[in-house]
């Protein structure tokens, strides 16, 4: 095997998992992260192991920083949803960095696996979403939509560069992962915000009235995935959902009482609503559930781990148990 794989994003939540489960499997890894989310303890488990490389850069500079030849890139670096900032840097980084990337991909003919989201949908009011389902994102004056916004254009740029240089690459379009390693905060989701608070003995913040839907991902599942799709290359250029199934869709105050009563088991569940007037111009997705029925078809990957059991994992590793 021995191929060479870059992962942008290496310090992150999502790579520092990927990272680990590919030097297991005999990977040599190039990981590239600047560190302004990720955190290099979070690749204390393999920075010195054989075949691992860091290199701290931002991933915008790839084609200065990688010589070798490369077979596989998966490119994670990213901004998320912007609820407390302008939404500029998550344009300016998101775009600027896939664009750096996919040049490099071509000029190296490696194949590029690439980190979307399942925020792409939007609006789509057809539950669930399949791969083929419209992207129906709101208002370019919204910020809220410059995260899915400079995913959208990544991925066409991708099919672009598909069909006019003959890229190979693959859009994997998560769905809320969770599990242990998650960063602090709403960066990672509602999750972490309502274990922090519950273990804080405080009230978690729901923002909006909490009755919108979500489906989420443990992320052994999510690192399967990307593993089922890197060992079968027969089929690129396709977009693929990384999902739970959408018997686990679940609103979000029925997440955070499901959390309160496993952190918290004999106090009252007193939540606190934060009006999304408090982030200026947002709007929120009403339902996010998805199926992943392409993927357990043609790659024979399924989520396997329950909302209740991976929020359980998620507990103890906040513990430290
Ligand atoms: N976690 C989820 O629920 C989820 C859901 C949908 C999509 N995604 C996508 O998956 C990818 C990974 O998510 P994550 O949860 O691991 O995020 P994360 O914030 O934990 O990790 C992202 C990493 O990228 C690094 N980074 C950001 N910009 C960079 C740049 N320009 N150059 C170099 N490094 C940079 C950060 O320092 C961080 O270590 C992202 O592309 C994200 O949009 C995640």
């Amino acid at each position: 095997m021995n191929q060479h794989i870059v992962i942008t994003g290496c310090a992150g939540f999502i790579g520092s998992h990927l990272t680990m489960t590919l030097l297991s499997k005999g990977y040599r890894v190039t990981g590239i992260d600047n560190l302004s989310y990720g955190n290099a303890s979070k690749m204390n488990s393999f920075s010195g192991q054989k075949g691992f490389n860091f290199i701290e850069s931002d991933a915008v500079n790839i084609e200065n920083l990688i010589l070798a030849p490369v077979d596989i890139i998966i490119h994670l670096a990213s901004e998320k949803i912007p609820r407390y900032s302008s939404g500029y840097e998550t344009l300016q980084n998101n775009i600027n960095t896939s664009e750096a990337v996919i040049n490099f991909a071509i000029k190296k003919n490696s194949l590029l696996l690439f980190a979307s989201t399942s925020d792409v949908y939007g609006k789509n009011p057809n539950i669930p979403f399949h791969e083929e389902s419209d992207c129906v994102i709101g208002s370019s004056l919204n910020k809220r939509w410059t995260y899915a916004g400079s995913k959208l254009i990544t991925e066409m740029r991708l099919a672009a560069a598909g069909r006019a240089k003959g890229l190979k690459f693959q859009i994997m379009r998560f769905f809320g992962c969770y599990g242990p390693g998650m960063s602090s905060g709403w960066r990672s989701g509602p999750q972490q915000v309502f274990l922090e608070k519950a273990m804080r003995k405080e009230s978690p913040e729901i923002h909006g009235d909490g009755t919108q839907t979500r489906t989420y991902i443990f992320i052994d599942d999510l690192i399967s995935g990307i593993v089922s799709l890197i060992n079968n290359q027969t089929q690129t250029n396709e977009i693929w959902n990384f999902c739970s199934s959408e018997n686990e869709e679940i609103s979000v105050i029925d997440l955070a009482k499901k959390i309160h009563k496993m952190v918290r088991p004999n106090d009252e569940f007193k939540p606190l609503f934060i009006p999304y007037s408090d982030f200026g111009y947002y709007e929120e997705v009403t339902r996010r559930v998805g199926t992943a029925e392409k993927a357990k078809r043609l790659l024979a990957w399924k989520s396997k781990t329950s909302l209740d059991e991976g929020l359980l994992q998620t507990y103890r590793w906040i513990q430290g148990i």
